[in-house]
């Protein structure tokens, strides 16, 4: 099976859209597999900017066909919209297809996203999007499904159902309750445009898989997300990691093959919780306005740290990966010297792993190795030994640490600012 999987390493945004689109020229089917509209994928070329939340980071690639997967949670209206806008750019969006499983997002779910942080003492800092709310509706068994959503004789059947108990929560938040002819009438034309496009994904994935097609599956969020494996409860409420990927898309562990990590050069974060390497003042900065460092999803700044290794073996370790996309490297020009946390100090042992304990994590003080910086612009490098050495040396340390091989260094927003270290990645 030819397969690569695309897993962000750190807090997300990571560059994993970029990285998607770049691998999607040689790929036949582009997946997403779980997440929502919480993500946001930036994709830059002929200088212009696109921003995905939901279709696949393959649309931009003529030959190659999108998929919303199972294990995504899908704002149906969102959806359509982002579909209308690429449409109105004069994207052919015609080979996206939404999984008939997937579970939907309505007004209920977005209203209590809202109102249970506004609720909490110690928030999360979600997008709002109604991600967390609806997953936990798929486990509590009375989600509303893509497979129901698009008939609208059987969605005004189970929305009734749905809301009668949707709305007593809603309620207990003292938010106010969503009507069914409401969502209906919000709902309308989403539904008319999803509709033609519900497939079985599982079915559809695997007979691509069987007949040698390439896939590859695009991960939202990062690592340090994961409901399971990140820094709980300040996470999303689905698992980036490539465990997630047979849940998610309904293929066979064995399909995954080629994991590429994506991560920055160095470290950011948006919504609460700890991030152990943060910095603010002149550096984080100066990192943060030439990254533009301001959510896709939210526009809110994203907080600034060092680059963690412990995060990056963490992330290794969870799913497997093989070699690591370095981003935004030409952001850390001019800073003086570039330092890495190697460990973390906790109770006069050093460790490389990641407590579960919230206050575990914020006593862990890291440890950090320095090295020297470089002042040469890098947006138009296009080999890696025209990167001026100290880059280089950078970039290598991270494959040292981390014990994986680097396939690119990025050096800029755009397409062709990519150098590309490793050929053939779709033999696994
Ligand atoms: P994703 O969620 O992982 O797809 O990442 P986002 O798109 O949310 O955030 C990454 C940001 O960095 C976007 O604005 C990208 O256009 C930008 N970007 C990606 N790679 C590079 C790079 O190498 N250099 C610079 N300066 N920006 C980059
Ligand atoms: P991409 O795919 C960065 C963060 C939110 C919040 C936490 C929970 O663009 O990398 P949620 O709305 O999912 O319940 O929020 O997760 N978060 C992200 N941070 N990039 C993302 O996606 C994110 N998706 C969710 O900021 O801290
Ligand atoms: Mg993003």
């Amino acid at each position: 099976m030819k397969t690569i999987t695309i897993i962000g390493t750190q807090w997300g945004d990571e560059g994993k859209g970029k990285l998607t689109d770049i691998l999607a020229e040689e790929a036949d089917l582009v997946v997403r597999y779980q997440g929502g509209n919480n993500a946001g994928h930036t994709i830059v070329f002929k200088g212009q900017k696109h921003a995905l939340h939901l279709v696949p980071a393959g649309v931009f690639r003529p030959q190659t066909q999108c998929v919303l997967a199972s294990g995504m949670v899908i704002d149906p209206v969102a959806l359509a919209d982002e579909l209308k806008q690429l449409e109105a750019a004069g994207v052919d969006t015609s080979s996206v297809v939404v999984s008939d499983r997937a579970h939907v997002i309505l007004s209920t779910h977005r209203t209590l996203d809202v109102a249970m942080e506004a609720a909490r003492e110690d928030r999360v800092g979600t997008t709002g999007k109604g991600i967390g709310p609806a997953y936990a509706d798929k486990a509590a068994r009375h989600g509303l499904r893509m497979v129901d959503f698009v008939d609208e004789t059987r969605f005004k059947q189970t929305l009734e159902a749905y809301l009668n108990v949707a709305n007593r929560m809603v309620k207990a938040y003292g938010a106010t309750p969503c009507s069914a002819e409401r969502i209906l009438r919000d709902t309308a034309e989403a539904r008319r445009l999803i509709a033609p496009r519900l497939k079985d994904t599982s079915v559809y994935i695997n007979r691509a898989l069987d007949a040698g097609k390439k896939v590859l599956f695009e991960g939202a969020q990062g690592t340090m997300l994961c409901l399971d494996h990140g820094t709980y409860p300040y996470v999303t409420s689905s698992s980036p990691t490539a465990a997630g990927v047979p849940l998610g898309a309904g293929v066979p562990p064995q399909a995954i093959k080629t994991v590429l990590g994506i991560t920055k050069a160095y470290t950011t974060r948006v919504g609460e919780g700890h991030l152990p390497t943060e910095i603010d003042g002149d550096i984080a900065h100066a990192i943060r306005e030439r990254g533009r460092e301001y959510g896709t999803t939210t526009g809110r700044p994203r907080r600034i740290g060092w680059l963690d290794a412990v995060v990056l073996k963490h992330a290794k370790r969870i799913s497997g990966i093989t070699h690591l996309a370095v981003m935004l490297l030409d952001v850390l020009r001019g800073v003086h010297p570039l330092s890495i946390c190697v460990g973390y100090r906790l109770d006069g042992d050093i460790i490389d792993w990641i407590p579960a304990s919230v206050d575990d994590v914020a006593r862990c003080e890291p440890v950090m190795i320095t090295m020297n910086g470089f002042d040469d612009p890098l947006d138009d490098v296009k080999t890696f030994d025209d990167l001026p050495k100290n880059a280089q040396a950078y970039v290598k340390k991270i494959a040292e640490l981390t014990s994986t091989t680097i396939a690119f260094v990025s050096v800029g927003p755009d397409r062709d600012q990519t150098i590309r270290l490793v050929d053939n990645l779709w033999e696994g």
